[in-house]
């Protein structure tokens, strides 16, 4: 059995599964080879041939315990017909959504996703049996804050998204529900089309983080209904749940999100990692300036994180997705550092 899903049964295996957000990226020459040639990030996203080499090329270089499909939260948006487009060097911007939701006509056209879901057929298909596949997609609040807002700003920003949740929380709602409706969609499509595991990637939840009802309601909740479609097609597919920033609500989060596994980000500590993974498995959380920087600090760093979680169900993985600028040497030598670690 591979070993990320034997995680999933509860059991501690020796090393545990490793893999790292956006393992597939920029830091990786293999990648700027690949991107060049397709033109753009959405091209290369809608090109099922070199969108299966991209998620491919970390788990040739790395021997890593699971590849995720190459693929971007946003794509959700833009088969729901909103525009979308990455500036070079500026990150994602949509066209904000108006406050009048009879305007929205938000309609899912699977043909937006299905080059993702044929990408996810080839990889199944070329990945040896004992390399697990993630399919992912981003969490309704996540997503619904690029919706609003139409772009990032510093430190996530989302003035308009945030605005929305405290005073029309029911025109949040309703984007939600219908954001819960389409991930579970593709969820499922991804699972047909051969993901094994899944990822609901709420990179933002941690600005709601302040007010427990406004994280039930557009954090939790959403998951929890996410994650029981999914389990009414598909009972066995394990989904990690990954509330970035959640701080205290986490063991909140884990109780009522319906996740089989949580990820956790570089700010919760070992002690709150150890309490969660009493429950069930923890997915994380190497700060990834740490592997970025390398040398003495990511030894000692690692052999921390191994030593408190390594005894559980563990999945071994960064706290946030992989810098840019980090060496790909730094990559290999922490697959080493996992793998031959010594309790
Ligand atoms: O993890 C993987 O290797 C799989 C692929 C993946 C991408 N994005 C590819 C990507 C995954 C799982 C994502 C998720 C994603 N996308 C999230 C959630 C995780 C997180 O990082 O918080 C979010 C918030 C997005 C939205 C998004 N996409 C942003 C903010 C950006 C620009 C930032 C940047 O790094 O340029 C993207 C673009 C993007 N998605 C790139 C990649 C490899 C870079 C595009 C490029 O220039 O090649």
């Amino acid at each position: 059995m591979r070993t990320l899903e034997q995680t999933f049964n509860g059991k501690a295996t020796s090393p545990p599964p490793i893999w790292l957000m956006r393992q597939a990226g920029r830091y990786l020459p293999e990648y700027r080879a690949v991107r060049e040639q397709a033109g753009s990030f959405m091209k290369l996203c809608g090109n099922p041939q070199l969108a299966s080499e991209v998620t491919l090329q970390p788990v040739k270089r790395f021997g890593l315990d699971a590849a995720i499909i190459f693929s971007d939260i946003l794509l959700i948006p833009h088969a729901l017909g909103r525009r979308l487009d990455f500036a070079e060097g500026e990150g994602p911007r949509l066209d904000p959504l108006p406050e009048d939701s009879g305007a929205w006509n938000l309609v899912y056209d699977e043909a937006g996703t299905a080059p993702t879901c044929a990408a996810i057929k080839t990889v199944r298909a070329a990945l040896g049996n004992k390399t697990s596949l993630i399919g992912f997609c981003g969490a309704p609040w996540t997503v619904a804050c690029y919706m609003i807002d139409g772009k990032s700003g510093k430190n996530g920003g989302f003035a308009r998204a945030l605005q929305w949740a405290q005073e029309k929380p029911d025109l949040l709602t309703a984007l939600s529900d219908q954001l819960c409706k389409a991930s579970a969609q593709y969820l499922i499509a991804q699972i047909s089309a051969g993901a094994g595991v899944l990822q609901i990637f709420d990179s933002w939840a941690g600005l709601l983080a302040h007010d427990e009802a406004l994280f039930t309601r557009f954090v939790t909740g959403p998951a929890a209904k996410i994650t029981a479609e999914i389990k009414r097609h598909y009972p066995e597919i394990p989904v990690i749940g990954f509330p970035r920033g959640a701080r205290g609500l986490y063991g909140r989060y884990a109780a009522a999100s319906g996740a089989d596994a949580i990820g956790i980000d570089s700010d919760v500590s070992l002690a709150a990692a150890r309490k969660l993974q009493q429950d069930r498995p923890v997915q994380g959380n190497l700060r990834p300036e740490i592997l970025l920087e390398g040398g003495g600090k990511l030894v000692r760093e690692v052999a921390s994180i191994m030593e408190a979680l390594a005894g559980g169900p563990f999945i071994f993985n960064l706290g946030h997705g992989i810098l840019p600028a980090t060496p790909p040497d730094h990559v290999a030598q922490l697959v080493d550092l996992v793998r031959n670690w010594k309790a």
